[in-house]
């Protein structure tokens, strides 16, 4: 049988399909994604409808909004959206409006926040949940929720239904997912402790909210109006839902008026560690509690969760375990991903993949807002409108010289060439990549971003030199209007007494395997904790001292916390504060925090610094080149500023040709 999923066809993803009475032009759906980039009052913004825009026209079957309160007194965060009140629903239209005209389904996520919300933070109302349990955010605890203030969150529901309606979306998404918010936090036994008939101990208690849910919002939209619930299949919790507990009420819920399941898993925590998942939890993890479900129903059932390689995708539907697939941060990466399966702009091996680097969660937290590492794009589409992928080719093409072909030069490279500029590279080594080369080495899911940056490049009409020094009378013979230095930081080393013994590397080399079975890490710096885990995957014993506060500073708690976990994991010792006396011929000496000098034994010793900004090109280069601008882009202007800084940098350069 040709089930499609072995070669580069994606029948099944491509194909209609119907939830509901809801047409659907394929079985890729948006998954919910907070974003933060509403009005204050909590109302589709201007930037959060070029956001979405983006993703129909990139192809989406169906956008699910970010989680939409039904009472503004009681968000989720701030800048969330709600549609808890009458003076929303016009800006929502305005969204629903612009997803209609890529031809995209759309439906909100509607939610109460129970006992999650920042209620009690912004308007100094308490929080209501099954029970008195802390805020999974926050930590302060709700009060417990009365039947006549459940009644009047049903009352909410109802309304905003209404609203929804009013506002002309498709359908809507019932958010019961992830033992958290309201109706989440009733499903789940360890937070619903109540006694009563919404008991969490028995399979009829904890439903029976989530079931009045459904009959209020089916009295208000009538048996027409598409309901997706969000449910987690399995909540991989102690003391948590069974594993089979989500196929064993899905028959109920389907009674009670679900047209789809919408499969996620885990429960939430302050690092949405088990909904938002790690690289290390593998890939299609919810899948399985998927197909228990379509084992169970005859409604669709979509899966979610690091369906990242559309191959994978593919294969869950034509293997009959989901319908549809939801993906999230594939969608934040590349939103023109649907269309490109189906051979828009070259097909799907133009997609550009997640490297899950989990900044789109860091920067939720960093900025009250979300970006994409890979997608300089996300959340700026209208500021950056001049580089968006069919933006009109510049009115002047421009000779750009861009020295250094790393994430920064060859995104400069890419999206100068795409506009009409000539663009010529000059890189030093051999290869093309840069820093990205051994940040692929040891954090593999860079390598498709490597691998995708490369390609396009490849395919433009950059022209890249490489084993060529860009010194300042090559670049001005080839009389350039504008040169981009992009030739990275420069890494400075502590200075510690043996650093000149054999044993000792100075500097990391992603590919270089140390001598001898004990090593030690000398830093803190994500390349120095990857190197670390690489080493100690190999079978090394390793130790990392971290002269600094924290490791990996340069990354935000979610990612660095699954530094911590795999750290763990691998068996790695890893001491922070401390102060690294000497290099001995047998090991380190160092002063652990709190502690006494001792020594640490080492066959090998890997010396890390930090990446500082590396101007000096760019000043030769403008004292040789009177007239001529000259710019600095990624680590080489800001030091160390990783993929995130690189793209940035690069796509806001290249918009102001
Ligand atoms: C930035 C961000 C915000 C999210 N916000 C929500 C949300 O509002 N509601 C929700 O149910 N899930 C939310 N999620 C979880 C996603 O819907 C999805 O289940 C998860 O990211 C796993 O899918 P993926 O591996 O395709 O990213 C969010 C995920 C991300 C990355
Ligand atoms: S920020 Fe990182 S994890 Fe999030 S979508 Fe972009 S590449 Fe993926």
């Amino acid at each position: 049988m040709d089930d499609g999923a072995d070669d580069e066809t994606f029948p099944h993803l491509l194909a209609p399909g119907r939830i509901g009475s809801m047409e659907l032009r394929n079985r890729i759906v948006m998954s919910p994604m907070e974003t933060m980039y509403g009005t204050p009052e909590g109302h589709p913004s201007d930037r959060t409808v070029a956001h979405f825009a983006t993703r129909a026209a990139g192809g989406v079957g169906l956008v699910t909004g970010g989680a939409t309160g039904i009472d503004p007194l009681h968000p989720e965060t701030p800048g969330g959206l709600q549609i808890g009140e009458d003076a929303a629903v016009s800006a929502h239209r305005r969204l629903v409006e612009a997803i209609h005209d890529h031809g995209a389904r759309i439906q909100p996520q509607i939610v109460h926040a129970g006992p999650d919300g920042l209620g009690p933070e912004m308007f100094g109302a308490t929080s209501l949940g099954p029970s008195v349990i802390p805020s999974y955010l926050t930590g302060r605890p709700s009060a417990e929720v009365t039947k006549e203030q459940i009644s009047a969150i049903l009352d909410l529901y109802r309304a905003a239904v209404v609203r929804v309606r009013e506002a002309g979306y498709d359908g809507l998404e019932l958010h019961a997912a992830h033992g958290y918010m309201f109706l989440g936090s009733f499903l789940a036994p360890q937070r619903n402790r109540r006694g009563d008939r919404y008991r969490g101990s028995s399979v009829e208690g904890r439903i029976r909210v989530v079931l009045e849910a459904l009959e209020a919002i089916r009295s208000e939209v009538g048996p027409d109006f598409p309901i997706t619930l969000r449910i987690s299949g399995y909540e991989r919790v102690a003391a948590g839902r069974p594993i089979h507990d989500t196929a064993t009420i899905a028959p109920l819920l389907v009674e009670a008026g679900v047209d789809a399941f919408h499969v996620s898993g885990g429960v939430i925590d302050r690092l949405v560690t088990g909904m938002v998942n790690a690289a290390d939890d593998g890939d299609g993890l919810n899948v399985g509690g998927a197909a228990a479900v379509k084992e169970a129903v005859d409604v669709p059932v979509i899966a979610v969760g690091r369906l990242h390689d559309p191959l994978l995708a593919e294969r869950v539907l034509a293997d009959g375990r989901a319908d549809f697939v939801a993906l999230g941060r594939p969608l934040l990466a590349d939103p023109d991903l649907p269309r490109k399966l189906a051979g828009w702009g070259g097909g799907a091996v133009r997609v550009r993949r997640c490297i899950s680097c989990e900044n789109c969660i860091d920067t939720l937290e960093e900025k009250l807002s979300t970006e994409c590492a890979v997608n300089p794009l996300t959340g700026h589409e209208l500021e950056l409108s001049a580089v968006v992928p069919e933006a009109p080719a510049a009115a002047v093409s421009r000779r750009v010289v861009v020295v250094g072909a790393g994430p920064a030069g060859l995104e400069v490279a890419r999206l100068a060439s795409s506009l009409g500029h000539s663009v010529t590279v000059l890189e030093r080594s051999a290869t093309v990549g840069g820093s990205l080369v051994d940040a692929s080495f040891v954090h593999r899911e860079n390598r498709p971003y490597l691998d995708w940056i490369r390609h396009e490049v490849g395919l433009s009409d950059a022209e890249v030199r490489t084993g060529v020094r860009a010194t300042p009378e090559l670049v001005a013979g080839l009389a350039p209007d504008l040169v981009v230095v992009a030739t990275g930081g420069r890494e400075e080393l502590p200075a510690i007494p043996g650093s000149d013994l054999p044993h000792v590397m100075p500097s990391l080399a992603a590919d270089v395997v140390p001598a001898g079975r004990r090593v030690v890490v000398v830093g803190g710096r994500l390349a120095a904790v990857e190197y670390a885990e690489t080493l100690a995957a190999g079978g090394r014993l390793v130790a990392l001292l971290c002269t600094g506060e924290e490791i990996a500073p340069e990354f935000g708690l979610k990612r660095r916390t699954e530094h911590m976990d795999r750290l763990d994991r691998l068996g790695v010792t890893v001491h922070v504060s401390c102060v690294v006396e000497e290099i001995t011929p047998a090991g380190v000496r160092y002063v652990p925090a709190n502690g006494r000098s001792r020594e640490l034994p080492a066959d090998t010793v890997v010396l890390t610094g930090e990446m500082v900004a590396d101007p000096s090109l760019a000043e030769a280069l403008t004292d040789a080149l009177p007239g001529v601008a000259v710019h600095v882009v990624g680590d080489a202007a800001h030091g160390l500023g990783l993929i995130r800084g690189a793209t940035s940098d690069a796509a806001r350069l290249v918009a102001t040709l």
